[in-house]
């Protein structure tokens, strides 16, 4: 299962609280916090809870299906 990582950048208020948690797949660009990779193939470094740690909930993780990768 691959998932897409999206910040959106009007709802980040760049509280850093994504990179502490997950810093492998965070970072902060200027004052908003950036996915290092869009698509992951595991959801192994906190991302989710980064995204449910993420106080305005800018952070979204989507499942990508088979269909939606060709
Ligand atoms: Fe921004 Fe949320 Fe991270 S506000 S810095 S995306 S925890």
């Amino acid at each position: 299962m691959a998932y897409k990582i999206k910040v959106d950048p009007e709802k980040c208020i760049g509280c850093d609280l994504c990179c502490s948690i997950s810093p492998k797949s965070f970072e902060m660009q200027g004052d908003k916090a950036v996915p290092k990779r869009e698509i992951i193939d595991e959801l192994n470094n906190n991302e989710k809870e980064s995204e449910e740690s993420c106080p305005t909930q800018a952070i979204l993780i989507e499942e990508i299906t088979a269909t939606d990768k060709k």
